[in-house]
């Protein structure tokens, strides 16, 4: 959310450094962990800083209401929540606007890797659970969705990976944190696959210059190269372990 920059905190100090101490460039620090839960297929916990996120995959299942099926591949359902205590003022937990488009966002942000096709009249169910907000939850809810589809065996062309790249007092910064995001000039979540070389999810909030917005999505982009190779590491972290043990 770009907000006005009137306030009194100073988001940049005079040797450049951000409010919580990160150079400009600098990425929260980062945690990932597959299989998390129990009760589903696939799972997931990222944090960034204090973003934490968890996401659940149910699937490929047949869907509940026929009608949703698809003849040809598989539907890909996200929803994406707040849990009430995520944020500062305890949040509603019924749906909001806001809810209803960043799941279809981070829908869209995970459509390209899925291979759908090989599951016709399926359905795959991701739930994207924000357990604390500190900024960027979408692009960690997209990059914990990518993890709990990868956890669920869901064949993936590539991994996906999200970051965030804001202007606050002039200066583009790389992964927004909420007090960056409430008091600066702009947002721009972004989410790649780098392996296929497709941006898969770009808004903008705020107002950049040209080459503003081409060096911030550089900045995200590769962000996310570290991100997704972050994402492999856990995975086979997780799975070779698993393969030393049956041998
Ligand atoms: O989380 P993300 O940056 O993807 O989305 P946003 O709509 O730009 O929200 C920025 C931040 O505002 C969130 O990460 C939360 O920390 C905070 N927020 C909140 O506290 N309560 C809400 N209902 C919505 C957002």
């Amino acid at each position: 959310m770009g907000g006005s920059n009137k306030s009194e905190v100073k988001l940049i100090d005079e040797s450049g450094k951000r409010h919580d101490g990160r150079s400009p460039e600098d990425l929260r620090p980062i945690r990932m962990e597959v299989g998390v839960l129990n009760n589903a297929n696939g799972s997931a916990l990222v944090e960034f800083g204090r973003t934490r996120v968890i996401a659940a995959v149910y699937g490929p299942k047949e869907p509940p209401q026929k009608y949703v099926a698809l003849p040809d591949r598989a539907i890909l359902r996200v929803r994406y929540h707040m849990a009430p205590f995520s944020t500062e003022d305890r949040k509603s937990p019924a749906p909001s606007r806001r809810e209803i488009e960043l799941s279809k966002v981070i829908r869209e942000a995970l459509e390209p890797v899925v291979i759908s096709e090989l599951y016709p009249r399926a359905a795959i169910d991701v739930f994207v659970e924000v357990l604390q907000a500190d900024g960027g939850t979408r692009t960690t809810g997209v990059t914990a969705a990518s993890l709990a589809l990868a956890d669920a065996g869901i064949p993936m062309r590539a991994l996906v990976g999200g970051v965030a790249v804001g202007k606050v007092e002039g200066v583009l910064v790389l992964d927004i944190d909420e007090v960056e995001d409430n008091l600066g000039e702009a947002d721009m979540p972004v989410a790649a696959a780098p392996d296929i070389n497709k941006v898969t999810l770009l808004q903008l909030n705020g107002v950049l210059t040209q080459e503003e917005f081409e060096r911030g999505l550089e900045m995200a982009l590769n962000a996310i190269k570290k991100i997704v190779e972050m994402e492999k590491e856990t995975l086979r972290n997780k799975y070779s372990k698993v393969s030393l043990e049956e041998v």
